[in-house]
C-alpha cells in the first residue's frame, strides 16, 4: 500500500495483539552494518527511527507510524551460537523461546522461565522482561548495540543500569547481540523447570492474541490481581476486552481497533486511581 506515495506496511501483521496502523517506511536488515547505514541514513535524513522485534509488548495507533520502522530478525540478527566460555551469544532477532529450547539442547540450565515470553531478544533486552521472579538482566553478560553516534560498541553486564521493565540506555542505544550466561545442568532437570514454568503459566495467562501485561505491578500489589479486584475481568470496549483469565492482559476478540485498546487502557487507570488511589503505569510501549 502507500501513503504520501511510500510503500508502507501494516503493523497489525508484526503486534502479537494484532493491531496497529501502517509503517511509512519498514526495513529489514540482515547484517549489523546494513542496520547501522539505516539508522545513520534516517537520522541524517531527520527520519524518526522506531525498531520492532516480535511486537509482543507495544500498542501501535490506528493511524500507524510516521518514519521508518526497523525489523531486525534476518541473517545475523537470528544467530544463536557458543562463545568459547560457554556463554550464549543471540542476535536480537532470535525469539525468547527459541533461547531457552537451544540453551536446554545444549545442557546449558536457567532459561526455562523465558519458555513463556512472546518477545524476541531484543526486546526482551529493552524492557528487561521477566517471568517466575527471573530477569534477563539476572543472565546477561554483554550487549553488543549501536551507539548515538552510529558506532557498534559492547558493554559489560556491569556497565548497564537495568531496572524492572526498563534499560534506559537501550532506549536510543541499539541493542544487536547479547551474550548470556546460564549453568551446566541434566537435560532431565531443565526439562523439569521447563515444565513447571510451562504449567504455571497454562491456568493464569490468556492464549488469546494480546501484547502481555498491560500494566507494571505498582509496588504494593500485582496490577493482575488490582483489576481483579476491582471487577473488571471480562470489561469491553468494541472488541477488546479485560482478559478473563489475568487481570493485567488485554485481549483482541478479532477485530480490536488500538483505539477500544487505549479507552480500555484508560478506563482501568481512571477507576485504580479513584477507587484505590494507584497510578498505573503501562508497561506496553504505546
Ligand atoms: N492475580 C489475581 N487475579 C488476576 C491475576 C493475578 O488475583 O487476574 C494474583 C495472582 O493470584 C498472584 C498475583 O496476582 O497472587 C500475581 O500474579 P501472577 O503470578 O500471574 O504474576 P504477575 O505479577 O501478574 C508477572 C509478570 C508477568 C509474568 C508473570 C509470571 C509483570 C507486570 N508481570 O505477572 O509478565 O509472566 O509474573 O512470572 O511483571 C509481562 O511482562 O508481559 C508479563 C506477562
Amino acid at each position: 500500500g502507500e501513503i504520501d506515495g511510500k510503500i508502507y506496511e501494516p503493523m497489525r501483521k508484526h503486534t502479537t495483539i494484532l493491531v496497529g496502523g501502517p509503517a511509512q517506511y519498514w526495513f529489514e536488515p540482515h547484517s549489523f552494518y546494513a542496520f547501522a547505514f539505516l539508522v545513520d541514513s534516517c537520522r541524517e535524513r531527520g527520519i524518526s527511527i522506531r525498531i520492532v522485534g516480535r511486537g509482543s509488548n507495544i500498542l501501535v495507533r490506528d493511524g500507524g507510524i510516521r518514519g521508518a520502522v526497523i525489523h531486525p530478525t534476518g541473517g545475523a540478527f537470528s544467530e544463536l551460537s557458543i562463545d568459547s566460555k560457554g556463554h550464549i551469544v543471540a542476535g536480537v532477532g532470535v525469539r525468547l523461546k527459541k533461547l531457552a529450547s537451544y540453551a536446554g539442547a545444549h545442557g546449558i540450565g536457567g532459561f526455562e522461565w523465558m519458555e513463556g515470553i512472546p518477545g524476541n531478544v531484543g526486546g526482551s533486552l529493552r524492557m528487561n522482561a521477566g517471568a517466575m521472579g527471573v530477569e534477563m538482566f539476572d543472565q546477561v553478560v554483554r550487549v553488543t548495540f549501536l551507539d548515538e553516534d552510529g558506532v557498534i560498541r559492547t558493554r559489560e553486564r556491569d556497565e548497564i543500569l537495568a531496572f524492572y521493565r526498563n534499560v534506559q540506555e537501550l532506549r536510543r542505544n541499539f541493542a544487536l547481540q547479547a551474550v548470556f550466561k546460564g549453568k551446566t545442568d541434566t537435560h532431565e532437570n531443565i526439562k523439569h523447570r521447563w515444565h513447571q514454568s510451562r504449567e504455571k503459566r497454562k491456568g493464569t495467562q490468556p492464549i488469546a492474541a494480546s501484547a502481555g501485561c498491560t500494566f507494571k505491578n505498582p509496588e504494593h500489589i500485582p496490577a493482575g490481581r488490582l483489576i481483579d479486584s476491582m471487577g473488571l475481568k471480562g470489561e469491553s470496549i468494541g472488541q477488546a476486552s479485560v482478559s478473563d483469565i489475568h487481570g493485567n492482559f488485554i485481549v483482541n476478540n478479532g477485530k480490536a481497533t488500538a483505539a477500544e485498546i487505549l479507552a480500555l487502557i484508560e478506563m482501568i487507570q481512571k477507576k485504580a486511581k479513584e477507587e484505590r488511589y494507584t497510578d498505573l503505569e503501562t508497561e506496553i510501549k504505546i
